[in-house]
């Protein structure tokens, strides 16, 4: 997200080319290399945005011939350019673009976690031109600390020559703070802090960077971005869909560790941060860092999780496939947070995220204390609707401001109305899946969007108390295709608050 590549999204024509190099994605016959690598690979390079050099090469256990991986990606292409629920849907997949893709792709057969394939990966890559190396992890977390311990040996993550050997690393990294330390202490035996790009796909949504461009571009926010004026943070992440035939992986994993420590600490992080001295990697996540690193670790009081129970939305949790009958497993979270600095002393940050929830609604709502004096005569001033500013993260792509005005009329009454903005309003739709960025500032070797060890782990160390057995947090009940558990709506209650409603509250008449 340098100042260079993020002139991309606005216009790919200023946009600079990723420098020649190898991608070598593990896990090449895997659903996230179908659905979202490819597809972003697509993006970048009908923007013109890949080396003409670039090479793809897949590994994979399972032997396949490079035609029938090309095969098998152009095909899951096609599906989803033709879907419509999908966001790499276009009126048709542009042949001639993919074919340049396609060219580039050549399968690697081998085990992950057998030396062997890296000594023959080795070999393979020697004959490469620019020496420049990117290993994409787009794997099973069980194979993170194995794949990286091994390209290491193998000295296949030396820079030699001015040539780059980058590390690409997807979530989960760990799963609490003591796994997510010994993942770092692994990888960093091998490769400098500098090599590693730890992925947080939410990072890669541009409704997302742009908190950072609404807060530091315009005047109006900062003076009022803090406990004086706020009075608290909303930031949510519901989702309709279930555990999409995931039932095991998310048997191990929960609503809790699958987002709050990840995705929803960066949005809390984007909000939080103190402006950075530039956009230099490391003065933004020095900031974001400085956030982590404030929060108050969380108790056993700061968090609800619940699970849903057959409902509207269908079946319950425990029936789905692959997931145990007395399943615990938490499918909803939330929990309030309190970074205690300066800035936010006293103000809660209150979490959620939950599956199979009324609507699909990701965003930040930053609700502004009430004005301190009863003025208008008939509107009580505990009646008038506080303003909020609201980041809308996802489906809806925008913003919007709650605040209220005169309603017309004799009577001098105050009514809530709404102002928004929506991207679609103001820009053309660019081709995106979310992970162009991500891969395009990798190439370039721009780490702003990525984590840092340091953050992971203070990430972790927040939560970490609430996620032992003896915190023994109880698992409360909830319909599926409702707004979640009574007992979250308490736990804002005791603080005389309420969350925003999924669905809109404010209407035009
Ligand atoms: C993933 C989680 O990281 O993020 C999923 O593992 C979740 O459970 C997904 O559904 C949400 O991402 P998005 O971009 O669809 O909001």
């Amino acid at each position: 997200m340098s100042n260079d590549a993020k002139q991309s999204s606005d216009s790919s024509t200023s946009a600079k080319r990723a420098p020649a190099c190898t991608l070598v994605i593990f896990g090449a016959a895997g659903d996230l290399t179908k659905r979202l690598l490819m597809p972003a690979l697509y993006n970048l390079s009908a923007q013109g945005l890949l080396d003409d050099d670039m090479q793809i090469i897949g590994v994979n256990h399972g032997e396949r011939e490079t035609a029938q991986w090309r095969d098998e990606l152009t095909q899951a292409l096609r599906k989803f350019a033709a879907d419509k629920a999908s966001t790499f849907h276009t009126s048709e997949l542009n042949e001639d673009a993919w074919n340049r893709i396609a060219q580039k792709l050549e399968y690697f057969s081998g085990e992950f976690a057998e030396d062997e394939t890296f000594t023959r990966l080795k070999e393979r890559l020697a004959q490469q031109k620019s020496g420049n190396v990117v290993f994409y992890l787009a794997v099973s977390a069980r194979f993170f600390a194995p794949i990286a311990e091994r390209l290491g040996r193998t000295g296949l993550l030396e820079q030699k020559d001015g040539a780059f050997r980058r590390i690409v690393i997807e979530k989960p990294f760990g799963t609490d703070l003591a796994s997510a330390k010994e993942l770092n202490r692994c990888i960093l035996a091998h490769a400098d802090e500098s090599q590693v790009y730890r992925i947080d796909h939410f990072l890669g949504k541009d409704t997302v960077q742009s908190i950072l461009a609404v807060r530091f571009a315009n005047a109006m926010f900062e003076p009022v971005w803090r406990r004086e004026y706020i009075d608290h943070v909303q930031i949510t992440a519901a989702e309709t869909i279930g555990v999409e035939g995931r039932g095991s992986f998310y048997e191990q994993t929960g609503a809790f560790r699958d987002m709050l420590p990840n995705h929803l600490f960066q949005l809390l992080g984007m909000v939080a941060m103190e402006p950075p001295n530039s956009f230099d990697a490391e003065s933004v996540r020095d900031k974001k860092a400085d956030v982590f690193d404030a929060i108050k670790p969380l108790t056993a009081n700061d968090v609800v999780l619940g699970q849903y129970e057959a409902g509207p939305a269908g079946r319950a949790y425990r029936d789905e496939p692959g997931v145990a009958k007395d399943s615990r497993t938490e499918t909803y979270a939330a929990a309030r947070v309190y970074v205690e600095n300066w800035r936010w002393a006293g103000v809660p940050f209150y979490l959620r995220t939950g599956k199979r929830l009324t609507e699909r609604r990701t965003e930040i709502s930053v609700q502004l204390k009430a004005v301190p004096f009863r003025l208008f005569r008939d509107t009580p001033v505990d009646a008038l609707t506080p303003n909020v500013y609201t980041l809308r993260i996802d489906p809806a792509h925008g913003t919007s401001f709650d605040f209220n005005v005169k309603i017309p009329g004799p009577l001098m009454q105050v009514g809530a109305v709404r102002s928004a903005f929506d991207y679609s309003d103001f820009f053309a739709a660019s081709a995106n899946v979310g992970y162009e960025t991500l891969l395009y500032d990798c190439m370039l070797g721009d780490p702003t969007l990525f984590q840092r060890a340091d953050s992971i782990e203070t990430a972790w160390a927040a939560v970490d108390r609430v996620l032992h057995p003896d915190a023994e947090l109880p698992v409360h009940g909830y319909a599926s295709g409702s707004a979640g558990p009574e007992a979250a709506d308490q736990l804002l209650a005791a603080d005389g608050r309420a969350w925003r409603p999924l669905t809109d509250a404010i209407v035009k008449k």
